[in-house]
């Protein structure tokens, strides 16, 4: 029988990306994003519904997988996708700012999972994959608020791997490096122009060189990295016997290789002479 995945923020990106690759391998898909009328390339593609979910709105994630179920049956496989980045010092994010960014990146994640998983919980059979980043495994400077979040997110998955096990319900997490999606542009927001002039000057010295080293990290073996290799990392958990965690990019196998060598602190230090510029 043709199985049925449900993506989130599916607009751009791993998301519109993994939506193409299900399609191509004759699943149904359920693309949700948050401006279902601005979309014109998923929308001509048949067993393709185009929906609108905004992950921080619980009334259109109810609608959204109710739609899904209705025109599909069920909910095979579940790619919480949508999320977004910041880079700028602890302190140039407002409250609101930090919130906003949980609301998608974790907040987000829980309330697409609590509505799908009933519905998998039903059939006795699901998987549910989250995109989280290599920063849910380390702590670059200039990106605090966002690394938490994936962290949060790699640690949710871990557990909800255990519990949802004996219902025949897989979790796995994929955690990216750097690729050049929209995702990038987007991180280099305006919250680092805000505070006095110290905070300023040290995030402008820090986010100079990182901005660097994320523009070198995207050159994964003297190429650019592919983000159809994150569609068809995503594929694959939803197809195959993959680990809860997963990781893409060879960037991010590096840094993370580099984590798993050593004993945390005397990572510390090496992450600190690659990401810190000179004070
Ligand atoms: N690219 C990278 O280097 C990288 C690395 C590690 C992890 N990631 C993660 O990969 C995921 C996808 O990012 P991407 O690289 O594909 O970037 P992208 O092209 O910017 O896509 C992000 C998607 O998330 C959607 N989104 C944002 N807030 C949303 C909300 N409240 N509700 C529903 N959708 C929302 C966006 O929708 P709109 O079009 O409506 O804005 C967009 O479709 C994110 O979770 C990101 O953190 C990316």
């Amino acid at each position: 029988m043709k199985k049925t995945v449900l993506i989130t923020g599916a607009s751009s990106g791993f998301g519109k990306l993994a939506a193409k690759t299900f399609h191509e391998k004759g699943w149904n898909v359920i693309a949700t994003m948050r401006s279902p009328e601005k979309e014109t390339e998923l929308t001509e593609l048949e067993s393709l519904l185009v929906t609108r979910l905004d992950v921080t709105d619980n009334t259109s994630v109810r609608n959204a997988v109710a739609e899904g179920v209705e025109k599909f049956g069920t909910i095979d496989v579940l790619v919480n996708n949508a999320g977004y980045g910041g880079h700028a010092l602890f302190e140039q994010f407002t409250d609101e700012a930090i919130r906003a960014m949980y609301e998608t990146n974790v907040f987000g994640v829980m309330n697409v999972s609590r509505e799908v998983l009933p519905v998998m919980r039903k059939q006795k059979d699901g998987t549910i994959i989250n995109i989280t980043s290599a920063v849910g495994y380390i702590g670059p400077p200039a990106t605090s608020i966002y690394t938490s979040t994936k962290h949060a997110i790699e640690g949710l998955t871990e557990s909800m791997a255990l519990e949802y096990k004996p219902l025949n319900i897989k979790i796995k997490a994929i955690a990216p490096g750097a690729f050049g999606t929209n995702f990038i542009a987007s991180t280099f927001n305006e919250d680092a122009s805000r505070g006095d002039e110290e905070v300023k000057s040290h995030t402008q010295k820090i986010l100079t060189h990182f901005e660097a080293l994320v523009g070198q990290m995207m050159q994964q073996g003297g190429k650019e990295a592919n983000p159809q290799d994150v569609a068809d990392l995503i594929y694959r958990c939803a197809t195959e016997e993959m680990p809860v965690h997963n990781i893409v990019g060879a960037d991010a196998e590096m840094i993370v290789g580099m984590k798993n060598s050593m004993p945390h602190q005397d990572f510390l230090e090496k992450l600190e002479e690659m990401v810190m510029p000179k004070m």
